[in-house]
């Protein structure tokens, strides 16, 4: 990765996160010193994406720790749902923040001081983005394997949706890190971006990603998808997942689930990259899965500009259930999942 910092940044016992939603103009860091700052700002999505959202968590936990007189099990496992409730959807804050309550938990019954579990939180943060460097190298390189296997030595054309890289999960990224690593296989021909309405993560943080890969990409509105695929311009799609049930269907930003059926209606193959830890093998399927609502303004004004007539009423789900009918394979740490072979997610997280 050509990166030249993070999006999250632990120093001096602070946290300080990159703005996202001044992106690419401004590239300014806030700086966060409670649990409530590090809620807020996942809830505004200064921060976003289902890992990143996971590993701010961790910290607002540690920053939240070292301020408490009377430290109980009840008193964290309140301040760690506090934080869960942030953002529903993503499963990583709950799968992040509830291993925290373990620490925590651990570290109250065996009287340990406060300070000695900040530290152990900070050193499980920073291990956590370690972690999730390693597992999304692997992942990169299954992707690629698949990607060779499927269409050898042509350059491919590929498209993806939201952003995923390392804005989203503070290394090589997950969608995007397959990208890039191909691109570093010189086998990428060109990427497709879709703009990914109404935040345009594609169209302010993906581009800014690729740009600054020197990846060959276009910007396209999400309605392109089907001229596109209809085109041959496009070999095969990947995305990210913030939530995959157990019969594979996945929860990711809202038009995924109309791109991968325009996909499969062209034959294009989908793929969905995701660490397990945005795996919830506790459903069944999407159905399980709580959709976040956003805010209207979202799709009734940019940037402060008013778009439409006063009083419009808007729906706005930041994400869809994508079923796993339509997706290709789940690429995750452990290997490429095929949906389509019942149990066979469920095997692979427990093995
Ligand atoms: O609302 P966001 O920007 O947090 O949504 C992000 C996505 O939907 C990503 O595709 C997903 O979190 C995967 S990130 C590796």
């Amino acid at each position: 990765m050509t990166q030249t910092y993070s999006p999250i940044i632990w120093k001096e016992n602070k946290l300080y996160l990159l703005d996202q939603r001044l992106l690419p103009q401004t590239e300014h860091f806030v700086e966060v010193n409670t649990l409530k700052e590090c809620a807020t700002a996942i809830t505004d999505m200064v921060v976003r994406g289902a890992p990143c959202i996971g590993f701010s968590a961790i910290y607002g936990m540690a920053l939240w720790v070292k301020v408490q007189k009377d430290l109980t099990v009840a008193s964290a496992r309140a301040a760690c749902d506090e934080m869960i409730n942030a953002r529903p959807t993503a499963v990583n804050l709950s799968f992040e923040v509830n291993r925290c309550f373990e620490i925590m938990k651990a570290s109250i019954e065996n009287k340990e001081t406060n300070a000695g579990l900040f530290e152990k939180l900070v050193s499980f943060g920073h291990e956590q983005i370690h972690q999730s460097e390693v597992k999304n190298t692997k992942m990169a390189k299954i992707g690629f394997d698949e990607l060779k296997k499927k269409f050898g030595d042509k350059k491919w054309n590929l498209m993806t949706h939201c952003n995923t890289g390392f804005l989203a999960c503070g290394s090589i990224g997950t969608a995007l890190g397959v990208i890039s690593y191909s691109n570093k296989q010189n086998q990428v021909a060109h990427v497709f971006a879709d703009e990914t309405r109404p935040y345009l993560q594609g169209t302010r943080l993906t581009a800014f990603e690729l740009s600054k890969e020197n990846i060959p990409y276009s910007i396209v509105v999400e309605g392109a998808a089907s001229y596109l695929m209809s085109h041959g311009k496009i070999d095969a799609i990947f995305v990210g997942a913030d939530r995959i049930a157990a019969n594979g269907d996945t929860a990711n930003k809202v038009g995924t689930s109309t791109l991968a059926i325009v996909a499969k209606n062209y034959n294009v193959p989908f793929y969905v990259v995701a660490p397990i830890s945005s795996f919830d093998i506790t459903i069944p399927d999407g159905s399980h899965i709580e959709i976040e609502m956003r805010s209207p303004t979202e799709i009734t004004e940019l940037k402060g500009i008013k778009l439409a007539p006063p009083g419009a009423q808007t729906v706005n789900p930041s994400f869809d259930v994508t079923d796993h009918r339509f997706i290709t394979g789940i690429i995750c740490e452990k290997g490429l999942i095929n949906p389509a072979n019942v149990g066979e997610l469920v095997r692979v997280v427990n093995s």
